[in-house]
This record gives C-alpha cells, structure tokens and sequence, in this order.
C-alpha cells in the first residue's frame, strides 16, 4: 500500500451544543482550517513518530479498532487548529483518519460519506463517553449542517443511540463573516459534557434550559436562510446566556465575547466551552480580531468550506 493522504476541516456550531447530546437541534458550519492526516505501512504502530499511546492518540486509537485490521501503520496529523480549542480538532483528525484508513482498504471507488461520518460520530462516542454527531458530520459533509431528532429537508443520514435519535441534515447558509476567540485554555470536552449531564439530571430547570436552548436553534433556521445577520447575532447572544447558566462559561470567554460584542452582530462560545473558543458574528473582522488580541485571545477570521473530507492521493 503506497502512503495515502487525507485531509479534513474543522467546524465552529453556531447553535445549540450540548443541548444537541440530549436530541435537541444544533447548527454548525465547517470552516476552512483543515487537519491533514497521511498513513503509511509500518513496523509497529507510530503517531507523528511517537509510539501509538492511548493516553495522547485515543481517537486515533478507537479509529484504527473500528476501521482496520491490517498490518500497523505510521500515521502522521498536521493541524491547522490547536487541539481542544472547540474548533473540532478531534472530530477532523477522526474523519481524516478514517478516510485514509478507508480508502487504504481499496473501499476507494465506494469512500461513502455518511459511512465515514457515521463511524466519525461511533469514534467520539467511544473516545468521550457521550457525543452528538454534530462535529464529525459537519467536517465530513462541509458547509452547514443542522442535526435534529425529526427529519427535515436536505436530509443525508440518521442515528440512533441510547434513545436518542438524530437526524443529519445539509442546511444553507449565507456568507458569514466570522471570528473565532481561542481562549488558550484547552477545553476537555468529556468533562464538560459530563458536567452538563449531571445537571441535566438532577435539575429540572437545566432541562428547561437545554429545551429552550433547542428552540432557539430553530429559531435560527429561517434568520439564515434569509441571511438576516441581526436576528442571527441576537439568537446567539441568547444562547450564549444559556450556555452560561449550563455552566460552560469561562472568564477568558467571558471578556473576549464582550470585547467582540462591540462590533459584531452577536458572540456566544462556540463547542463543548470551559475554555476552548467564542465566536462572533461580524462585518468588520478586522477590528474583531485586534478587540480579542487585546484582551489576550488568539483571534481566527474564519469562512465556510465548502468541502468536507477529501483525498489528497489517488492510488
Ligand atoms: C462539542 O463540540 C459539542 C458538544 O455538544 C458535544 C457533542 O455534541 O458531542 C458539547
């Protein structure tokens, strides 16, 4: 087997994380910072020339068990997004690395995306103890993406796991100007997705919470068909308000949201939150970028991709 490359973006959600583990609606746009993965035959198993170690390669890890069963391989990522930023840089390094895995076992000709996507969504399941398919289907369809647990139009795939069902759908969205705020605190998305559980268990009013985060989300749908930027910014600053009380706010996201906020239709944190990155919706990126640096921030002026997964070898 020659060495196969593969290459996928990552994705900022616009609407409704963590209400979306639950099976309410989420929105996500994939953006075009992208992780590239390349495998290759090898003696032993080896990531970026470190032996394979659960401890720091667990998606790749549950990767390989789901998807291949041949002789061990070197596989080397290079990330245009820094890990644990909220960005997905574990959904993009999954689905980059189950393409090439994929395409190394010659399924080439027959590479399905709702397959690699569906296997994207079983790896972070598996790798974090609970996960929506959000992530990992919006890095690999691309574009907009919005999961809900009834179906609607432009529908591509649907799952089902511990009683909750999501339904994966394409969802069109104008050109937005958009500045993601890593915060440089890594967010462990396991922990806060536990955190929220806990919540949601024992607290009738964080249910109410992560219902009235859904409707917002839905809200949303018709603001971006229309590409009504106001309405969309202010929907954002309302879920942001909910993901607060959910618990998954961060002092750093705190100032960078307000800083943006200036000159932004609207900002909210983006992902799984405590850390991790905010992201504004905006006509002046520029003056966005330098309101975050100045509060310390690392500021991403990011657009949509149009691509999901691709291969960047042919055999
Ligand atoms: C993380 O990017 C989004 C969460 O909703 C978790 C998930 O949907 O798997 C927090």
């Amino acid at each position: 087997m020659p060495s196969i490359r593969a290459t996928a973006p990552s994705k900022v959600i616009l609407f409704g994380e963590h209400a979306v583990v639950y099976g309410e609606p989420a929105i996500a746009v994939a953006i075009g910072l992208r992780t590239h993965v390349r495998i290759e035959k090898s003696e032993r198993y080896m990531v970026n020339g470190y032996p394979l170690d659960e401890k720091y390669h667990s998606y790749i890890l549950n990767a390989l068990k789901l998807a291949w069963d041949d002789d061990p391989l070197e596989i080397s990522t290079v990330s245009e997004v820094p890990s644990a930023s909220g960005m997905g840089s574990s959904a993009s390094v999954t689905v980059a690395t189950l393409a090439a895995l994929l395409a190394g076992k010659k399924k080439m000709d027959r590479l399905r995306e709702d397959e690699i996507a569906k296997l994207g969504f079983e790896v972070e399941y598996i790798t974090q103890g609970r996960a929506s398919p959000i992530d990992t289907s919006t890095v690999t369809h691309g574009m907009g993406i919005l999961v809900d647990r009834v179906e609607r139009n432009n529908f591509l795939w649907r799952i089902e796991k511990n009683g909750v069902v999501w339904n994966v759908h394409h969802i069109q969205v104008p050109s937005l100007k958009l500045v993601v705020g890593f915060s440089g605190v890594k967010g462990a998305t396991a922990d806060m997705v536990a955190k929220v559980r806990r919540f949601y268990q024992w607290s009738s009013f964080a249910r109410e919470i992560i219902r009235e985060i859904g409707k917002i989300t839905m809200k949303a749908v018709p603001a971006l068909e229309n590409g009504d930027y106001g309405r969309i910014g202010e929907l954002m600053d309302r879920n942001n308000k909910l993901l607060t009380i959910l618990g998954v706010n961060h002092p750093m996201l705190r100032r960078m949201i307000s800083a943006a906020r200036r000159y932004s239709y609207g900002a909210k944190i983006t992902g799984a939150g405590g850390g991790g990155s905010m992201v504004a919706l905006t006509d002046e990126q520029d003056e966005v970028a330098k309101a975050i640096e100045e509060v310390g921030g690392v500021p991403y002026k990011v657009s949509i991709s149009s691509h999901g997964f691709q291969i960047e070898n042919h055999l």
